[in-house]
C-alpha cells in the first residue's frame, strides 16, 4: 500500500505538490478547468492542515529540437494563463512565479506562510524535465519536506517532476505520498485492471489502431467483449475483407488487426452498418450504409443496427471501460453513435462504468452524461497505460509504501 496524504502530519511542512494542470487553452484562456477542480481537494486538505504548498505541473509540449518553435511553444504554454483560474477556483491568492527554479522561486518560497499557495512556471520550460534530469529534480526538491503526487494524467511519465523529485526527497529521508485524486483514480481503474467482475466489456474507439495496440492486447486477456467504433473500426473491417470505401484505414496495421481478430475468438465486435459521407468537411451526400461502404464514401459514425448490437452486448455488463468515440461526435451530423452509446452506458445502473479520459470524457460532457458514470478519469494516456501495465505506473511506484 502506498502512503497517502492522510498518513502525514503537514503542520508547518513545505510541500511540493505535482498536479496535472495540462489544460486546454484558447487565446490564453482555460477552456476546460476540470483538471484544476479535481486537484482542489488535495490542495485544500494540505493548506487546512498548515502546510505551505508549491504547486507544479507541465503544460502542453515544448519542441526544443526546432529553434523557431521553442519560443512559440513557450509563449503558448505559459503557466501564467492557469494561475488566475486556480486562484478563482481555490478562492484564495496564488503566488505565481514565472520560473521553474531560481532566485524568484526561492524568495517566494521562503516568504510563503502556512496555508498559502504558490505556483511555478511550466516544468517543461526546462529541457531536462522529460528526460528525468537530476539537476531539475534536485531544484524542485530544494527546501521541500514532502512530495505529494496528485497528477494522475502524468503518472505514466518518468519525468523530473513526476519521478525524479520523489527519488531525491526519499534519498534525503523526506516523505512522499499520493493525493486524493491519485487515490480515487487508482481505486476506480483497478477494477478495470483486475477484471474480477464479469461480464467486463471494453468500448474502444478513436482514430488509430496503432495507438491502442498494447491496450487491445492487454484487454483481450481481461474482458469478455471489446466493442470497436471510430475510425479504427475500418482497419479491423478491412482486415476482415469488408469493403470500406474511402474510410480512414491504417494499412500498416492490417496484419496486426487480422492476428488480433483471430486471437480474439469472437470477443471483438465490429460495426455492421455505418453513417457515411462523400466528403469529410463539405459533403454533398450523407447517408446510412450497410456493412460494405461504397467507393467514394467514408465511414464517419456507426449506424443504427450497430448501435442496437452494441447496446445488447453491453446490457448485462458489470464493468465497462470506455476509451474513444464511436464517430466524429464533435460534428452533430455524426454524433448519434457516440451519443447513443454514451447515454446507454450512463443508464446502466448495475455496472461500474469507467471513462478512460480524453475524447470520451469530452463526449460525456457534451451529452450531459458525465455525472452518471462511476468514474471519469482525468488521464487518457495514463489510464490506458495503467491497463496495459497491470496497474503499474512510474508516478505511483516511486511513492513510498506505508
Ligand atoms: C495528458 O494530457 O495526457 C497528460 O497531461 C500528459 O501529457 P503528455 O502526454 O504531454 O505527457
Amino acid at each position: 500500500m502506498k502512503k497517502t496524504i492522510k498518513d502525514i502530519n503537514f503542520e508547518g511542512k513545505g510541500v511540493l505538490l505535482r498536479v496535472d494542470f495540462n489544460v486546454p487553452l484558447k487565446d490564453g484562456v482555460v477552456k476546460d478547468d476540470n483538471r484544476i477542480r479535481e486537484a482542489l481537494p488535495t490542495i485544500k486538505y494540505l493548506i487546512e492542515r498548515g502546510a505551505r504548498v508549491c504547486l507544479c505541473s507541465h503544460l502542453g509540449k515544448i519542441d526544443f529540437k526546432d529553434a523557431e518553435k521553442t519560443p512559440k511553444d513557450m509563449a503558448k504554454n505559459d503557466m501564467k494563463f492557469v494561475a488566475p483560474k486556480l486562484e478563482e477556483l481555490l478562492g484564495q491568492h496564488v503566488y505565481y512565479v514565472d520560473e521553474v527554479y531560481g532566485s524568484k522561486v526561492e524568495e517566494t518560497w521562503a516568504n510563503l506562510k502556512a496555508g498559502e499557495v504558490m505556483l511555478i512556471q511550466n516544468t517543461r520550460y526546462i529541457k531536462g524535465e522529460t528526460k528525468n534530469d537530476e539537476t531539475l529534480a534536485k531544484e524542485l526538491a530544494k527546501n521541500k519536506d514532502v512530495f505529494v503526487m496528485d497528477a494522475f494524467g502524468s503518472a505514466h511519465r518518468s519525468h523530473s517532476s513526476t519521478y525524479g523529485v520523489a527519488e531525491v526527497l526519499k534519498a534525503e529521508g523526506k516523505e512522499t505520498a499520493l493525493g486524493f485524486l491519485m487515490e480515487k483514480e487508482v481505486e476506480s481503474l483497478s477494477k478495470c485492471v483486475e477484471a474480477s467482475e464479469h461480464p467486463y466489456v471494453a468500448v474502444l474507439g478513436g482514430a488509430k489502431v496503432s495507438d491502442k495496440i498494447k491496450v487491445i492486447e492487454a484487454l483481450l486477456e481481461k474482458v469478455d467483449k471489446i466493442i470497436v467504433g471510430g475510425a479504427m473500426a475500418y482497419t479491423f473491417l478491412k482486415a476482415n475483407g469488408v469493403e470500406v470505401g474511402n474510410s480512414r484505414v491504417e494499412l500498416d496495421q492490417l496484419d496486426f488487426a487480422k492476428t488480433c481478430l483471430e486471437k480474439a475468438n469472437g470477443k471483438i465486435i465490429l460495426p455492421v452498418d455505418h453513417v457515411v459521407a462523400d466528403d469529410f468537411e463539405n459533403p454533398d451526400v450523407i447517408k446510412p450504409s450497410d456493412i460494405n461502404i461504397d467507393e467514394g464514401f467514408m465511414g464517419l459514425d456507426i449506424g443504427d443496427k450497430t448501435i442496437e448490437l452494441y447496446k445488447e452486448a453491453l446490457s448485462d455488463a458489470k464493468v465497462v471501460f470506455w476509451n474513444g468515440p464511436m464517430g466524429v461526435f464533435e460534428d452533430s451530423r455524426y454524433e448519434k453513435g457516440t451519443r447513443s452509446i454514451c447515454e446507454y452506458l450512463a443508464s446502466l445502473d448495475s455496472a461500474f462504468t469507467v471513462i478512460g479520459g480524453g475524447d470520451s470524457a469530452a463526449a460525456s460532457k457534451q451529452f450531459n452524461c458525465k455525472e452518471k458514470f462511476s468514474h471519469v478519469s482525468t488521464g487518457g494516456g495514463a489510464s490506458l497505460e495503467m491497463i496495459e501495465n497491470n496497474g503499474v505506473l512510474p508516478g505511483i511506484e516511486v511513492i513510498e509504501d506505508k
